[in-house]
């Protein structure tokens, strides 16, 4: 387990999610689509993803995935190389009520000492364009636009009449370097339930 520092004096511990911690996560940070923390934890079992949750005592109030193999988007793929295969951060949230906090950037912190602590040398996100708040935080953390155009992310949810509903927003690939060392050796204590 990871213990951040997050700003403000909060407390946060980061971990995989474990199964028995499926239903609370389900309850405190409602996935976007019902199906979605379900996916991620088969994703883990079978080695493709972690899947880290930060917690405030016995309350999830973040996550971040992980997906080792790099991006599964198609048209970042192919504008990429389909043999990329950098580390690659997805579903990135924080509770509305602990944001600002720092646990958003100490969800990033744990996500990139694991890549670091497996030997890659770089990791890579997608930032929406238009979400120019997000894009700020990981310009700050030191991630840079690859100019390699914007692609296509997509996504679908379960609207309030139970119909599944798809949206998409254009997105700009930005990538970061982990050839600083681990900022935080604890991560190494990160295990996999
Ligand atoms: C983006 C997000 C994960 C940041 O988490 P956080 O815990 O607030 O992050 P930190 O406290 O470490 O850093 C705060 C910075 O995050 C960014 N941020 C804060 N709220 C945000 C929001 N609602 N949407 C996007 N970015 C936000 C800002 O740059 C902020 O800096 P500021 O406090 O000086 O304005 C969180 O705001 C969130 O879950 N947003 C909704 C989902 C999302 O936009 N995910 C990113 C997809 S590209």
């Amino acid at each position: 387990m990871l213990q951040a520092a997050p700003r403000h004096a909060l407390r946060v511990d980061i971990r995989h999610l474990a199964p028995t911690d499926l239903s609370h996560i389900q309850r405190a940070l409602p996935p976007e689509h019902p199906e979605a923390h379900v996916r991620r934890l088969a994703d883990q079992r079978a080695g493709r993803v972690t899947y880290l949750i930060a917690w405030n005592g016995s309350l999830a109030i973040g996550h971040v995935l992980v997906r080792w193999g790099g991006t599964a988007n198609p048209e970042l793929l192919w504008l990429l190389s389909p043999r990329n295969q950098t580390p690659y951060i997805e579903a990135l949230f924080v509770r509305e009520a602990y944001r600002s906090l720092g646990v958003g950037t100490a969800l990033l912190a744990a996500a990139e000492d694991l890549a670091a602590a497996g030997g890659h040398r770089k990791i890579g996100l997608a930032a929406a364009v238009e979400n120019w708040r997000a894009r700020d935080l990981y310009e700050r953390l030191g991630y840079r636009d690859n100019d390699v155009g914007p692609f296509t992310s997509g996504w679908t949810y379960i609207d309030e009449r139970g119909d599944e509903i798809s949206e998409s927003e254009s997105c700009v690939y930005m990538t970061r370097p982990l050839n600083g060392g681990l900022r935080q050796p604890n991560a190494l204590r990160v295990g996999c339930h």
